[in-house]
Parts: structure tokens; sequence; C-alpha cells
């Protein structure tokens, strides 16, 4: 650390403003198609050479989505012997769920409710990342959604804040390893710091106003998990929050970030965020709004072109900027460049970059962690698992079921599409020779209404076959279903529906989608629907209708493999929603962790058209096991305020096959200082329980589960109160229990 402190600072004293201004400024680089430029602002031909001329001036103290080695280091080099004082770039990129080998979406992998699989795909993710000369991955997404219409609650971890921020702690501990700086790691940037995912309509990058209860027990947990966890960097929320452009709010930075939690990494901007409190009408100018950035400790600024932050000399100049604050930046920015241990390494070995992309371990890690994520929805006269003898032949239905690129989801850009598994190839090579495969695209690729900047890069943009005829498809599909023993549908949305730049107004399967599940549906023949998602969508239909339904999300580069393993019953769907799944989109956002108001007894007919119950609750997922939970206790039923009660729970596999089941525990604080949610998860454990096995699992719940920000006093308390508990399979779980705490002050 004293050494640390000492190269930095003495960089620190040779630097010159511009110097200075150029470690705080991260570029895009990027070679698009020239006619990307509209979408982005951005020119394709002009834009690589500025960056590089920026470099070789020592003005840019850092890169983004470079992912070829050999670029790398070309580009390093480019910058170290540019600048006078040999600092080294540091490279970042959005690594959200996998660099080569891609892992379910974040959504899939919180699905999973198992932070060691978590941990494990995004340390493989990290592994990638460092070979190819990636230092910092611009993840994780920790913001809360709860309004599915929103886009990037794909990338999150869904609507609860102990569930997110368990998950935001594995994703920092998988990408960072035990330290920052540690071999084969990167760091980690949990993001946008905060409340972006409670954007207005669900409506991306529209303000946000959350009150201070909202933001102190559910949006700020998962950051304050992730930081504890020693993330080394954070990212700034593109929107206003509560009427303050969140990328210069000092209250984030400084008080909440530093202050309170001791974040001692540095914070970056989103991209052109800095730039964009200009738009915003907050700052006057560039120089304006980088000298109100820089001075509430906002240190690195992204930028894709013409970066605020090269006003900072003259904002010093005018006494704008405060040079403390700069220099306090810049610190940051070097303390994580050498240890990252750039200085000493800042080239990668191209040949060994080679080797770790190819290694075919990584592929398990994500094929594992595909079958963990799926979600059982239904099953009907358990339809699944397909038993492999008896079945002779299987239509495979739809235009996803044999996409490369939309298995993978959005974020991704690197990727090998040939050693992407489709669900069609999946399940062909499971079923092996035996069982007559067919497959039916059925209806055609449905395009955004409005294209997204993703749409620009290669690939990414669906397309239907030459000469597709949709109403022969349709027919041909019927068809084939017909004369099949199983048809298996997959249904739901094209990886660039979903994800940044990717609201929607309706939850409704795009296109034709659910009337040909219906044309299925009707010859009679079993169907399995698997939903190809990163939302809830409306599934009303299908839950009435559909026998067998499996959320298999966009499962990744083995996903077809997991797919076929889960329906065919080689492993057992395990996973759990990360969020409450609503009947239609006129219900959103809708949260299972609601106050009690008035009439609760009409809580389920708040809506005179329609039940304003989830279709699936918060927490649920079937699976081939069965699961009964008994002998519910608590070890002191008295108990004071600063005191922890053991929670205990019978839980038996009563099914002849190994499964695996997510016990979860909720509270429910009956009265207090302020009304208390009507349930709260505070424990959960992903268990493995052989055929009719049981086991006994424990759950403490101390102070910090009971503890929560009061808006009528503006702090923290721990109320004296009944507790009810409940401990299940999801969050209407019934067999419950309670506790009291008595203030250990007063006589009970
Ligand atoms: C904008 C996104 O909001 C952010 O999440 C991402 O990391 C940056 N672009 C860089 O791609």
């Amino acid at each position: 650390m004293e050494t640390i402190q000492s190269k930095v600072d003495e960089l620190i004293t040779q630097m010159s403003p511009a110097e200075k201004a150029g470690q705080l400024t991260q570029y895009f680089y990027f070679r698009l198609p020239a006619d990307a430029g509209p979408a982005l602002d951005f020119d394709a031909d002009a834009q690589p050479k500025s960056v590089e001329s920026a470099l070789r001036a020592g003005a840019a103290g850092s890169l983004l989505f470079v992912t070829d080695p050999a670029e790398i280091n070309r580009l390093q080099r480019l910058a170290i012997e540019g600048n006078r004082l040999g600092i080294p770039v540091l490279f970042g990129f959005d690594v959200i769920h996998g660099l080569r080998t891609i892992f379910p979406v974040p959504i899939a992998m919180a699905a999973s409710w198992d932070p060691d699989t978590i941990e494990r795909g995004q340390s493989v993710a990290a592994r990638e990342a460092r070979a190819v000369g990636i230092h910092w991955t611009f993840a994780p997404m920790v913001d809360i959604a709860r309004d599915p219409r929103w886009g990037r609650i794909i990338e999150g971890a869904g609507e609860d804040p102990y569930l997110g921020a368990a998950v935001a702690a594995a994703q920092v501990r998988g990408f960072q390893g035990g330290e920052l700086g540690a071999p084969d790691h990167v760091i980690a940037g949990p993001k946008h710091f905060a409340g972006y995912g409670a954007a207005l309509g669900g409506r991306d990058y529209d303000e946000v106003n959350l009150s201070d209860s909202e933001l102190w027990n559910v949006y700020f947990p998962p950051f304050e998990a992730a930081v504890a966890a020693g993330a080394g960097n954070v990212m700034t929320a593109y929107m206003d929050l509560n009427g303050v452009p969140a990328s210069s709010s000092r209250w984030l930075f400084t008080e909440v970030l530093r202050d309170t939690w001791g974040f001692e990494g540095f914070v970056v901007s989103d991209a052109n965020a800095v730039r964009s409190l200009v738009t915003h009408g907050f700052a006057t100018d560039l120089s304006d709004a980088a000298a109100r950035a820089v001075n509430a400790g906002m240190d690195l600024e992204m930028a894709v072109s013409d970066p605020a932050y090269r006003h900072l000399p003259e904002a010093l100049e005018s006494g704008a900027a405060s040079p403390q604050a700069m220099d306090a930046s810049v610190r940051r920015v070097l303390q994580a460049k050498v240890r990252m241990g750039l200085f000493d390494a800042p080239y990668v070995d191209e040949d060994r970059a080679r080797e770790v992309l190819a290694d075919p371990a990584h592929r398990d890690v994500a094929r594992i962690a595909a079958e963990r994520s799926a979600v059982l929805l239904r099953n009907e006269g358990e339809l699944l698992p397909l038993d492999a003898g008896s079945v002779s032949s299987i239509a495979v239905i739809g235009p996803l079921a044999d996409s490369k690129r939309d298995i993978l989801g959005p974020w991704v850009f690197d990727v090998d599409l040939d050693e992407t598994v489709t669900v069609l190839e999946g399940i062909r090579a499971r079923a092996g020779d035996g069982v007559r495969v067919d497959h039916a695209r059925g209806v055609r690729v449905v395009q955004r209404e409005f294209p997204s900047m993703f749409d620009m890069f290669g690939g990414n943009r669906p397309e239907d076959p030459e000469g597709f005829d949709e109403d022969a498809e349709f027919q041909h599909a019927v068809e084939l279903a017909r004369g099949a023993d199983v048809a298996v549908v997959v249904a739901g949305e094209w990886q660039n529906m979903i994800g940044e730049a990717a609201s929607r107004s309706s939850l409704e399967l795009p296109g034709r989608q659910l009337e040909l599940l219906q044309a299925v549906v009707e010859t009679g023949t079993s169907v399995v629907l698997l939903v190809m998602n990163g939302r809830p969508l409306d599934l009303r239909w299908p839950v009435e209708h559909v026998p067998a339904i499996l959320d298999i999300w966009y499962p990744g580069t083995q996903g077809g493999t997991a797919v076929a393993n889960l329906l065919f019953g080689d492993v057992t769907p395990g996973g759990k929603l990360p969020f409450s799944w609503p009947r239609t989109v006129g219900q959103v956002p809708m949260v299972y962790a609601h106050t009690r108001s008035h009439e609760p007894a009409n809580q389920a007919r708040r809506y005179w058209d329609e039940a304003s119950t989830p279709l699936f609750p918060f927490g649920y997922g079937l699976s081939y096991g069965r699961f009964e939970y008994a002998d519910l206790a608590v070890d002191h039923p008295v108990i004071s305020t600063t005191d922890t009660v053991t929670v205990s729970v019978k839980v038996t596999n009563t099914a002849d096959r190994e499964a695996d089941e997510v016990v979860q525990l909720y509270i429910h604080q009956r009265t207090g200082s302020a009304s208390r949610p009507v349930r709260e998860l505070k424990g959960f454990r992903r268990v493995t329980l052989l055929a009719r096995e049981s086991r006994t699992v424990q759950f403490r719940v101390g102070p910090s589960e009971r503890r929560y920000w009061n808006a009528a006093v503006q702090d923290w308390v721990t109320d004296s109160s009944t507790f009810d508990v409940w401990v299940g399979g999801d969050s209407t779980a019934q067999l419950s229990t309670r506790f009291e705490v008595t203030d250990a002050d007063q006589p009970a």
C-alpha cells in the first residue's frame, strides 16, 4: 500500500493539468460500419484516429470496447510510448455474461439463486477477459428492476434487495477474485449508481424519482453489498435522480459511496453522461459539466468523443474545478492501474489468450449455469421430463429454436457462433438417432419498430431466410406438430428486443408467436413451451392451455445442450423467479414486498378487469422433485433488538429422483415506527436433496436482517415487534412461525 501510494504521488507531482485530465478520460475505441454514425453520434472513420492521437499525446487514460489482444497491445504501446510518464492504459469492456464463453443472461443467473454458480461464471468471464488484456468490466449491473417494460431488467437480479445484494456480491467475488489485482481477474464495476432501474414508465434513460426509504431499503443494498465485497469501481447512471443528474451527485459519490460505505475505488461516468449534464439543462457548457462532475467525486469520464474532461485545465484555471478533487480522482485511477499490475506488465500474451479462450472447461461451467438457471413454470400431468425411450418424434417449432445469435442474448459482441448450441441442435444431439426431430420456424422474425444502436453491430439484427413465406411455413409447423409425439415450441423475444434501449410498451409475445402456439396446441399433440426471454411476458393463454412451460431465458453458448438435458431429465430444473411475473403489462410495477393498506381483503381485486395478483409469484419455480416442509421452529421465541434468532425447517424431497430446492425465508414486522412490507426475503439456500432425502436447513435472522431505513426518523432503526416468519419454496409459503423482539432495556 505504501509503495502504491508513493508511486502514485510521485507521478501526480510530475503531471500537468492536461495530463491529469487525460488520465481522467476514457474513450470508446471500435470500428463500426460507416452507417452506424447517426444512431451513435459517432464518426466511424474519424473516431479511431482521434483516439489514437489522444493516446499518443497522453490525453487518454483508458479505453473501452477493444477485445483483440493484438489490438490491445498495439494501442497500449502507442500510449506508453506516447506519454512522457509512460503511464499505461486501463482497458475496460462490458463483460456482462461472458466474453467468448457466453453464460445465461444475468437475470437468468439470478434465477439460479445460487451464489456459487454466479461467482464461478463471472470468474470464467474474468479469466477470458483478462487473458485478452481487459482489466476491468462494467458489471455487475445491480440495479433493482420492478418494471419489466424496462429492457435492462435482463441485466440485473430482479426486484428484491436481499437477493440482489447476494447476487451482486457473488459477481464481484467472481470478477475480482480474492483481491484487486489477482491474476486472471478483473476490476468489477457495479452500476448504475443509483436508481436507474426505476425509470419513469419503464422508458430507458428517463428520469427517476425515488423516496429516501426506497433508496436506502431497496435500491442501495445491492450497491452496498458490492462495495463491501471489494468492488474497485462504480459506474454512474444516466438519468436525473430526484431532479439531480445522477452523474454529478456529490451526495451519491462522496457522502453515500465513500463516506458512508467506505468505497475506495474510482467512479466512472456512464458513456457520455458528463457531456449530458449540458443536455439535462444542468451545466451551462462542457467546462461547467466537467467542473461539476469532478467536484462531485466523479473520477473518470467515459466518452464516445469530445470528452467534457478535456476542459478540466480551463475549469481549474477559472477556479470552477477543485484541484484537490481532481488530484483525488487522478490518484484513484492511477491506484487502480498500479493495483492491476499495469506498470509492471502492461502487455498481454497473445498465444495464452488463444488458449484460455479455447478452454473447454469454460463451456462446462456455462452449461451447468444454464441448467441451474432454468425455471419450470408449469408441468401438468408431469409431461416433463420427456422419456427418450417412448418418444419417437419431436417437432421443434419457432424461429428462436435454431437461432445461434438469439440464444446468447444481448450484450455479447465477440462470440464464436459456430460453437453455440441452439435448442434444436441440443435436442437433436440428446434425442439420438432413434428419435425423429423436425424443425419449422413457423412465423417470421419480428423487427423493432425503432431499431437501437445495438442493431448496428454485425449479426445483431435477426433476419428471415431468403424467400421466407410465412403462411406456408406456419402450416408446415402445424403439420409437423400434428405428426409428432411432442411439440416443443420456442417463443419469446429476439435478443435485440431486450437490454439497453429496449424498453417495451407491451409484454406480449411479439408477432404471430402466440397464434402459432395456439395452432400447435389445437393439433392435440402434447406441447412443451420454452420461453426465451429476459423479462416476464404475457403468458396468460399458455398458462391455461399448454401443459409444460420451461423458462430457459437466453441460456448462452451451451444453452441448447442444457435445455435438452433439462427436457429429458438428465438434470432437474431448480431455478426460481427473481421477480413477480405479472399477468399483463397493466399491472406493472408489481412487487411482492408491498405494504398492507386499506381494504387488504381486496388486495387481489384492485383492478376491476383483471386479478391484481401475479401470474407466478416471486421465488416461484417447479421441479421434477417434490418438496415438503415441516418442523419450522425458532430457537428463541423472545429476543432483544440486538439478538439473533435461528430459524430451522425440515425439507424433504418426497420424489424418486434427486432434485434441488431453493429454501426461502420471509419475515414480516407486525408493528413499529414505520409500516413494513407484508413479506420480505431475508434468507435463502439452494439445496440438493437425493430421492426421499430430508434435510434440516437453518437461517439466522439478526439485527441486520431486521433493520431498515425509516423515513419518519430519517435513520436506520431496529424496532421491537412481533415478527412473522414463513419458510417455503416461494414468496407465498404458508408454513409459518413467529418470534418477538423486545427492547432489551425494557422488561419484556
Ligand atoms: C452505456 C450503458 O448504460 C452502460 O451500462 C455500459 O457499460 C456503457 N454504455 C458502455 O458500453
